[in-house]
């Protein structure tokens, strides 16, 4: 089926100049772009995102790492779109990530691993409404 999925490309890549690269990625594999925007976020904002991990030991410095700088924040849309990314992401750990992957050949570490990518249908629609109202999001 058709789904949308939320993207983050994370302060480490925005830093490294791979946004272009990163998209490509997506846009090689069918997905689209059909929401994008640069976001500095707040704490607030960043702990909100992440709510679902505050009680897990690694939340403090995912949220501080979240805001050291703007991240791109975009919605992808496509046939399976969220397994799909899940896939071009690679692993959480970079280390873990198989070759080829966004995170295998962009990210540095298990906090500064290059993007995000919503887990589930449920996840990436609270995400998506996170960022973005429904009339910032174009059918294509
Ligand atoms: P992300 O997909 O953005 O979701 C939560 C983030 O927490 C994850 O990517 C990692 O960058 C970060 N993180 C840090 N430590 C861990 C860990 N042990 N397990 C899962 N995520 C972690």
């Amino acid at each position: 089926a058709v789904e949308r999925t939320l993207s983050i490309v994370k302060p480490d890549a925005v830093a490294k100049n791979v946004i272009g690269k990163i998209y490509s990625r997506f846009e090689d594999a069918g997905l689209r772009i059909v929401a994008a925007r640069m976001v500095q976020l707040s704490r607030p904002e960043a702990e909100g995102f992440y709510a679902v991990h505050k009680e897990r030991p690694f939340f403090n410095d995912l949220v501080e790492f979240m805001i050291s700088g703007p991240v791109m924040v975009q919605v992808l849309e496509g046939e399976n779109a969220i397994a799909k990314n899940r896939e071009l992401m690679g692993a959480t750990d970079p280390k873990k990530a198989e070759k080829g992957t966004i995170r295998a050949d962009f990210a540095d570490s298990i906090d500064a691993n290059a993007v995000h990518g919503s887990d589930a249908p449920e996840t990436a629609a609270v995400e998506i409404a996170y960022f973005f109202p429904s009339m910032q999001i174009c059918v294509r």
